[in-house]
């Protein structure tokens, strides 16, 4: 990154829109900046559903990160997620001329041939080519084979694809509201960065990120990510079921939910009760902390067997030795960890606490940042660069001309000319 540089991601949320402004200290860690934060309009399970909301949520969001930065935004990496995102594992292979070392141009040839495998519809598009590792005749579990001699190389490589109109839609509403995009991440990606320790991707790690519209999955092994997925259940759905059970508006499930809400009944005694308003009435209702718990737990309970059913169809429930981390806004109610645990064969569980951080820790503490600061991460590592471009030469030359002349209290000889003058 260029000194004085500073990156910045959007983390596209179904809740939330959320910017983050970084800037590399010089022990690699990030310093932020600026954090903005607004409700997200116009998006439904990661897919733009309006544009018109979506672009001025964005717009929002970017602006109180700019103000709490002090510094403009150009462009930012974005997060993407999604149903329609798929992701498949696939080989591709080169013959290496006899005698001759592995060079760059032969592995960019072996990923070329694995992506070449993948059948991509013309309305899907590739986002992501994430190398596992290499073999080099037949010897797999290599990192990295430049150098190394061999007759051939075999690239196994995790090929993640979109719906090509889902990404133009979130480009086209974060360009409008004034940002480039640099790059398309997905988000459990992204988010993998932020929370996960190398050891744990080592020995086999589930990363499920519980956000608003979808719970996003990635699967690490042997250090390199195996498996993503993304199901669409996750928080709003506990708090729909909480507000079509109990006939209250949406708005006041939410913070029942979050204030008095647990993930397993066995946490609430008998006589705990809260007072909501009924639709449509003014009269308070006591409902029964444990009846809350009970439409809680029925819920997430649907999500981590999702989940369990969702690896094991990809073959990856059991190379999950070192457990699983939680991370996303729907992972705090208390007794989460416990419950997932249960479900999933007292599997190891821990919420994800974001990592990477050096100054302005504090202000993304929340799980529900994440995926925005896994972004800002991967946006440092490629070196990205988030000031605006500066503005053409004859642009500053006209500025540098005007204020010559208004040093001088000189009109130029135009303004004569002018209405009202
Ligand atoms: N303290 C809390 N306790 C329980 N649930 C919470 C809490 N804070 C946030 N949530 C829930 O987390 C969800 C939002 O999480 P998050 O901000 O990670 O989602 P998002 O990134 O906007 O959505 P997605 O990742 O699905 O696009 C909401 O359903 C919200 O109700
Ligand atoms: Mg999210």
């Amino acid at each position: 990154m260029a000194d004085g540089g500073y990156v910045a991601s959007i983390d596209v949320g179904t809740t939330k829109i959320c910017t983050i402004v970084a800037r590399v200290a010089a022990s690699g860690q990030l310093d932020i900046l600026g954090v903005g934060l607004h409700p997200s309009r116009g998006l439904r399970e990661g897919v733009v559903v309006d544009h018109v909301d979506a672009v001025e949520s964005v717009r929002q969001s970017v602006r109180k990160a700019e103000e709490m930065a002090q510094l403009p935004i150009g462009g930012a990496y974005v997060g993407v997620t999604g149903t329609h995102i798929r992701s498949r594992n696939v080989t591709g292979r080169v013959r290496v001329a006899s005698g001759d070392e592995i060079t760059s141009e032969d592995v960019d040839q072996a990923i070329q041939s694995a992506c070449d495998n993948v059948a991509l519809p013309h309305d899907r598009e590739i986002i992501h080519t994430l190398v596992r590792d290499f073999a080099i005749d037949g010897q797999g579990g290599v990192k990295r084979p430049l150098g190394m001699h061999a007759a051939r190389l075999d690239a196994n490589v995790h090929v993640v694809s979109a719906a090509a109109g889902a990404l133009r839609n979130v480009t086209a509403a974060v360009e409008e509201a004034g940002v480039t995009v640099q790059k398309q991440v997905l988000e459990p990606v992204a988010t993998s960065l932020a929370v996960l320790a190398e050891d744990e991707s080592d020995l086999g790690v589930v990363l499920m990120d519980i956000g608003g519209g979808t719970t996003d999955l990635a699967v690490f092994v042997n250090g390199a990510i195996a498996h993503t997925g993304a199901i669409p259940v996750a928080g709003n759905h506990i708090t729909s079921d909480i507000a079509k059970l109990l006939r209250i508006p949406y708005g006041q499930a939410e913070q029942v939910k979050k204030q008095f809400g647990t993930a397993l009944v066995n946490m609430t005694n008998d006589d705990d009760a809260v007072l909501v308003e009924e639709i449509g009435t003014q009269e308070q209702v006591r409902v029964p902390r444990r009846l809350i718990a009970d439409i809680i737990q029925a819920r997430l309970a649907e999500i981590f067997q999702l989940t369990i059913e969702n690896l094991q169809q990809a073959g990856m429930y059991d190379t999950v030795t070192s457990g699983v981390v939680l991370t996303g806004g729907g992972s705090q109610l208390p007794g989460t960890l416990e419950m997932a645990s249960n479900i999933m064969d007292n599997t190891p569980v821990r919420i994800g606490s974001v990592r990477g951080i050096g100054r302005g820790a504090n202000r993304v503490a929340s799980p529900i940042y994440a995926t925005g600061v896994g972004l800002a991460l991967y946006a440092a590592e490629e070196g990205a660069d988030a000031r605006p471009p500066s503005p053409p030469v004859y642009l500053e030359w006209v500025e540098k001309a005007r204020s010559w002349w208004r040093s001088r209290r000189i009109q130029p000889r135009i303004s004569a000319y002018l209405p009202g003058k």
